[in-house]
């Protein structure tokens, strides 16, 4: 028999299903509240609202505790590439060698995009984030490539088409961001070595595939690959719910993660470090403001909605940010100035009452600086691993047959129902 919670208003007694997850979490299934009493719930931020049920990715924000379909992230990092954490997010399984070999095949015959995309970018102001750029592209990708045949075909063209474009696009809107040539993805090359070769190469200085830097490009992007129903994930799935096609239910994904307080927090880490830097690297002042109610600065790459310990990914982060620098024999300011100022925090009461900790994008910046990606293309970078993530989660909503569009309601606040007054008599 299903367990209960009851829930009593006005007199009356309503008992409400708790539904159970396979590593235990526990929600009370509001699905027939307003139906049985006339309320709605209320919950700034969806804190406390599970929106779906979902078989892809397991977080525990006490335990720090993150796994792909099972799998928990630090062992993926250390033995997958990205295109196989694709793969087993979006089909919920290890591919076998056939099988990769199979999608690696698909992704180099999908890599190009459509010349006439190029003037596109070369239209966008030269100032333009490459966010937005990135954002609208993906958008207008659908007047390139038309609606397939069958459905079946149309989803895992798209879905493969996203994920090998994407990459390619980016890489071409830095080089006309710089006035370079742009260039062409290569079909001897992986999916990491190929971006690195598409932005860095240039006619006069061949770029040399470095084994280290594709490995820690490798690891940036698992890492970022899922994190169950963030902000953006959420973009992507409520946007999907109106049956937009994947294309702008994507690009809705791309500009929700935009923001410095998720996946824009990237750049906003390491801007603030540079400041720090800047200006002397004394900490205290930015410890003050943090700790300041009424001065808006927080800390950034600090504190999560989820994480309320050591965000496992960071953790990862920090290391082959350590092991990066050192095999390039490379010394970044910013790393000390991260290193310290973590140290202060960790020790501060403040953070220790509001257990904030680093999150994944406190050492990622220096993990990007290091591989040469200016600070702009970041967030971008986010976007790229999150795109396996976004698309598994927008798979699996269209494959849920409870999912249907989303539309929270609201308490109302405003005005009761009065006159139209005529524009003489105001
Ligand atoms: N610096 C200073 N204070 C902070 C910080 C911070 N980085 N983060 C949270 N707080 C305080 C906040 O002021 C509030 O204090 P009080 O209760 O005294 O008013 C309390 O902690 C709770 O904050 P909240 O905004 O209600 O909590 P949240 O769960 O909505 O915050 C967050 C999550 C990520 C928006 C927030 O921690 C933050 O703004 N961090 C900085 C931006 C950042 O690094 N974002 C990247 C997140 S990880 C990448 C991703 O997956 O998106």
């Amino acid at each position: 028999m299903t367990e209960t919670v009851k829930l009593e208003f006005e007199g009356k007694i309503i008992e409400l299903p708790l539904v159970v997850g396979t590593e235990g979490e526990r929600a009370i299934d509001i699905s027939k509240l307003r139906q049985e009493t006339g309320l709605i719930t209320l919950d700034y931020g969806y804190a406390n609202t599970g929106s779906c049920f979902s078989s892809i990715t397991f977080m525990d924000g006490e335990k720090g505790i993150l796994r792909y379909r099972g799998i928990p992230v630090d062992q993926l990092a250390e033995h997958a590439t990205f295109i196989e954490t694709a793969y087993l997010l979006i089909n919920g399984k290890l591919p076998s060698r056939k099988e990769l070999h199979k999608f690696s095949i698909l992704l180099n015959d999908n890599s190009l995009v459509h010349e006439d995309m190029r003037s596109f970018y070369e239209k966008f102001p030269r100032a333009s984030h490459p966010m937005g750029i990135l954002s609208s592209m993906v958008n207008a990708l659908r007047s390139f490539y038309p609606e397939l045949q069958s459905l079946e075909e149309e989803i895992n063209i798209t879905m493969t088409r996203l994920l090998s474009k994407v990459r390619t696009m980016a890489a071409i809107s830095y080089k006309i961001s710089r006035g370079h040539k742009v260039v062409y993805p290569r079909p001897d090359l992986m999916y990491c070595a190929n971006f690195l070769n598409m932005m860095f190469h240039t006619p006069v200085k061949p770029y040399r595939i470095d084994a280290d830097v594709v490995k820690a490009l490798e690891v940036f992007w698992i890492l970022h690959a899922d994190h169950e129903q963030n902000c953006s994930t959420s973009a992507v799935r409520i946007v999907g719910s109106g049956r937009v096609t994947l294309y702008a239910a994507i690009s809705a994904g791309i500009a929700a993660l935009w923001g410095p307080l998720h996946g824009g927090a990237n750049q906003a880490v390491v801007e603030m470090l540079t400041e720090i830097y800047e200006n002397g690297g004394k900490l205290q002042p930015y410890i003050e403001k943090a700790r300041d109610r009424n001065d808006p600065f927080r800390l950034m790459g600090f504190g999560h909605r989820v994480y309320k310990t050591y965000d496992p990914r960071a953790k990862i982060m920090k290391r082959m940010c350590d092991t990066l620098l050192a095999k390039l024999d490379r010394h970044d300011p910013l790393l000390d100035i991260a290193r310290e100022l973590e140290q202060v925090a960790l020790n501060d009461d403040y953070f220790i009452e509001h257990n904030l900790y680093p999150n994944v994008d406190f050492y990622s910046g220096i993990v990007l600086r290091a591989i040469g990606i200016p600070t702009s293309m970041f967030t971008v970078m986010f976007a790229i691993g999150r795109l396996p993530g976004w698309i598994a989660q927008w798979k699996e909503s269209m494959d849920d047959p409870n999912w249907k569009l989303c539309r929270p309601r609201q308490i109302y606040t405003g005005d009761q129902e009065r006159d139209y007054i005529p524009i003489d008599k105001r």
